[in-house]
């Protein structure tokens, strides 16, 4: 199976941003550790990071992947624009988040997103997504 894991604005600056809520490895730490779960589950992982809505959305509109699975950071509680770009992608997709949003300010308990994907999972650090492969590979969705 192959995943395409897409990471929205300011994930780029993990290890440096909020270690306290994101920890305090770096982006290319965790996405190392996610390759090598994925390759144990018979998987292979693209990763691509933006901080830019627009290249998100092409990036989704021609991604050739079985399953994408997407932290798109702030983007997630109101851009519609992303929102449309899964929806219509024709692909499984799994929204993620490092933090639990629920548990945080109030205009993090809203995703536009939600209501498009296939599941969520968030709260678990940098294993959501190595969660949101196991799901994938587990429940063949
Ligand atoms: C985040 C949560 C978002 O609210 C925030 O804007 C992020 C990261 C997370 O992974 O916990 O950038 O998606």
């Amino acid at each position: 199976m192959k995943v395409l894991i897409i990471n929205g604005p300011n994930l780029n600056m993990l290890g440096k941003r909020e270690p306290e809520i994101y920890g305090t490895r770096t982006l290319d730490d965790i996405n190392k550790e996610i390759s090598a779960f994925a390759i144990s589950r018979k998987c292979k992982a693209d990763f691509f990071q933006s901080n830019c809505e627009g290249e998100i959305i092409t990036k989704i509109q021609s991604a050739t992947c079985d399953a994408i699975i997407i932290n798109a950071g702030a983007y997630t509680h109101y851009s519609c624009a992303i929102r449309d770009a899964l929806k219509g992608c024709g692909i499984t997709c799994i929204e993620v988040h490092m933090s639990n949003v629920h548990a945080r300010e109030e205009f993090r308990h809203t995703s536009v997103l939600s209501s498009v994907v296939k599941g969520v999972i968030c709260g678990f650090g940098a294993d959501s997504y190595k969660l949101a492969i196991e799901g994938l590979v587990n429940y063949k969705i």
